[in-house]
């Protein structure tokens, strides 16, 4: 009997291990290990043997067969359970490396790269960076500079005007028209020795051509410390120049007029060509606009100067036109 119950649980075993199914090892398991299975058949045939040693050995051998076949359907189950697994895993995978191998990563802005190269260079000359704000009053944009109401300098700037709350005063609320009332505002709360540059954008109301934008960018310079003077202004332009551009450029400053320097210039620089490019003005801070800043005109003396920094970037790259840089057309920004 004992070779016949380790026939059928071989026999079992090998059915078990060839069941495809999650279903296939179920009604295995209800046929061999049911009521009407063989191992219950050869259980219920233990009481016709005829010794207790036969029964027990026979007993002990149905035992045996009946949790290898159990465990048998177990191990089948799991089995099948992972290569289901594997299947849903291998068809649900997505291939990604079209989207991975070109992964396309942006850049700043060909005149953002000027800003920080300027802000790096100036550093390196021992300024530290201030910005003001966009919208700035009246005072700030023009009559701390030395230019009141009625100047005719005003008559160059031509302004956008911000209309801001019932009580507002019209035309005492402008978007800056350049960076120099960011200067006011550094005299007014940092203490000299001052050695400053401050960026940012300004706003002019005028028609856009190859030249020209409405909203625009400036870095202004502004030295306010003892006994500074135009050689000091002179020297200064010279070193950025050669800084930014390269030591076989040069500079040099024209007079000119502002209402808030004295003496004014423009500065040009000369490229290693020896051609003469307009770059910026400058000029002695006027004793008004040091007042206007809280400073005593007798204690102390300084300069500024303010340039474009978009003019800069279509300089240095040879860009014909300046609206391009703001058309947002990647085919022209991704070449810088
Ligand atoms: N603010 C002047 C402009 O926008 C530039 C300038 C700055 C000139 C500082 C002199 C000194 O044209």
């Amino acid at each position: 009997m004992i070779e016949h119950i380790e026939g059928a649980a071989d026999a079992a075993l090998v059915r078990v291990a060839a069941a495809a199914t999650a279903d296939e090892v179920r009604a295995l398991e209800a046929e061999l290990l049911g009521k009407r299975g063989p191992f219950a058949g050869f259980k219920s045939g233990l009481a016709g043997l005829a010794t207790v040693d036969e029964k027990r050995s026979a007993g002990q051998a149905v035992n045996d067969a009946t949790a290898a076949v159990a465990e048998g359907l177990d191990l089948r189950r799991r089995e099948l359970a992972k290569a289901e697994r594997a299947t849903q895993l291998a068809a649900e995978r997505i291939d990604l490396t079209e989207v991975m191998t070109r992964p396309r990563r942006g850049h700043a802005h060909v005149v953002t790269q000027a800003w920080e190269r300027l802000e790096d260079v100036f550093i390196g000359l021992g300024f530290q960076i201030a910005e003001g704000q966009h919208v700035e009053t009246d005072w700030y944009n023009f009559e701390a500079l030395n230019m009141p109401r009625d100047h005719p300098a005003r008559s160059m700037h031509d302004t956008f005007y911000v209309q801001h709350g019932e009580e507002g005063e019209p035309g005492s609320t402008v978007l800056r028209t350049h960076t120099s009332p960011v200067q006011i505002r550094v005299m007014q709360t940092v203490p000299p020795p001052i050695y400053m540059v401050m960026p940012g954008r300004v706003f002019r109301n005028e028609t856009t051509d190859a030249t020209h934008l409405a909203v625009f960018h400036q870095l202004e310079g502004l030295v306010i410390d003892r006994g500074i003077t135009l050689a000091d202004l002179a020297g200064t332009i010279e070193s950025f120049t050669k800084a930014f551009f390269g030591a076989d450029f040069g500079s040099r400053l024209r007079p000119s007029y502002f209402p808030f320097t004295e003496p004014s210039a423009e500065f040009d620089i000369q490229t290693p060509s020896g051609q003469w490019l307009e770059l910026g003005g400058c000029g002695m801070v006027h004793p008004n606009v040091l007042r206007a800043g809280g400073l005593d005109p007798e204690e102390w003396s300084g300069f500024a100067f303010g340039f474009g920094i978009d003019r800069m970037a279509k300089e240095r790259h040879a860009i014909a036109d300046v609206r391009e840089m703001y058309s947002n057309d990647l085919r022209f920004l991704e070449q810088f």
